[in-house]
């Protein structure tokens, strides 16, 4: 059963590693009152090329964390972790917990003019076909072509974000999505959406991005509205965010202040392992 929420406890949110700032920065956008406690599991990235077992004992031991930080609800803003993991512990805690594919699905649905869409993520979400499920339960004529970019994540790790190694990946695994005439693309990972200008680039004018960010921002939104939890104070939560990895804590808080809109003084590095 879900427990009465406090309308001050936080927002949790977790990733594989830096990928779930891209979901953490629109929360922070549509939500600024919204205190976030954020977990990068940077010591056991990439999450993508685990099994589900694995994906679904290390979201459970970050719940475990993210729960005795007072939270009122859990963000996976991870596609991976979402993929394998969210049926289950949706079920096992008693606050709400959401993830990123369906609401990555129904902006898929609304933008594709030619029922044609393609998505790319982490080997993980590509093998599970969890994004194929969650577009035809709402339209089954679409079209989905998947494609796996496993070393789209170390290279966002390693910040090369306008490099051109980076760019000839892109191009080589974006060819064969480039033949099947999609017009609307998934960024099917959290870290793909600080490609998007490169991934853009290869795939051309033609090709809408979809980043499932903005709709799991609303989709949250709208839960806290409906459970009368969103909080109620005058001034933002800026500079009540907490931010807590598994290692490299430096990096993580120097590349998160590169990239959100407020700035993080440092990054706890937690032992996950206990939870
Ligand atoms: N950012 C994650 C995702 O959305 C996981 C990346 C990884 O660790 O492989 O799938």
């Amino acid at each position: 059963m879900i427990k009465e929420p406090n309308r001050d406890s936080a927002i949790g949110i977790f990733d594989s590693g830096l990928g779930g700032l891209t979901v953490a920065r629109e929360i922070m956008r549509q939500l600024p009152k919204e205190k976030i406690v954020y977990f990068g599991d940077t010591a056991r990235l990439p999450y993508g090329s685990k099994s589900k077992e694995t994906i679904t004992r290390y979201s459970r031991q970050i719940i475990n964390f993210l729960m005795t930080q007072d939270v009122k609800a859990i963000v996976i803003a991870c596609n991976t972790a979402s993929s394998y993991a969210l049926e289950s512990v949706s079920r096992e805690y008693d606050i709400p917990i959401i993830g990123v594919i369906e609401p990555g699905a129904r902006t898929a649905v609304a933008s594709t003019r030619c029922k044609n869409v393609g998505v790319i993520g982490t080997e993980g979400t590509i093998s599970s076909k969890v994004y194929n499920r969650s577009i035809h339960a709402i339209d089954d004529s679409i079209i989905v072509s998947g494609k796996a970019c496993p070393l789209f994540v170390p290279l966002v790790e390693e910040g090369w974000i306008y490099d051109d190694v980076t760019r000839t990946v892109a191009e080589r695994y974006l060819y064969d999505l480039k033949q099947e005439n999609i017009d609307t693309l998934i960024l099917g990972c959290t870290h793909y959406p600080l490609l998007r200008k490169l991934v853009g680039e290869v795939m051309g004018p033609d090709v809408v991005l979809v980043n499932p960010a903005y709709e799991t921002a609303r989709d949250l939104k709208a839960l806290l509205e409906a459970t009368d939890s969103l909080r109620k104070c005058s001034s933002n939560a800026e500079e009540e965010h907490s931010f807590f990895v598994s290692d490299k804590a430096r990096s993580f808080s120097n590349f998160a202040n590169s990239i959100l809109p407020c700035n993080i003084d440092s990054a706890h590095k937690i032992d996950i392992e206990k939870y």
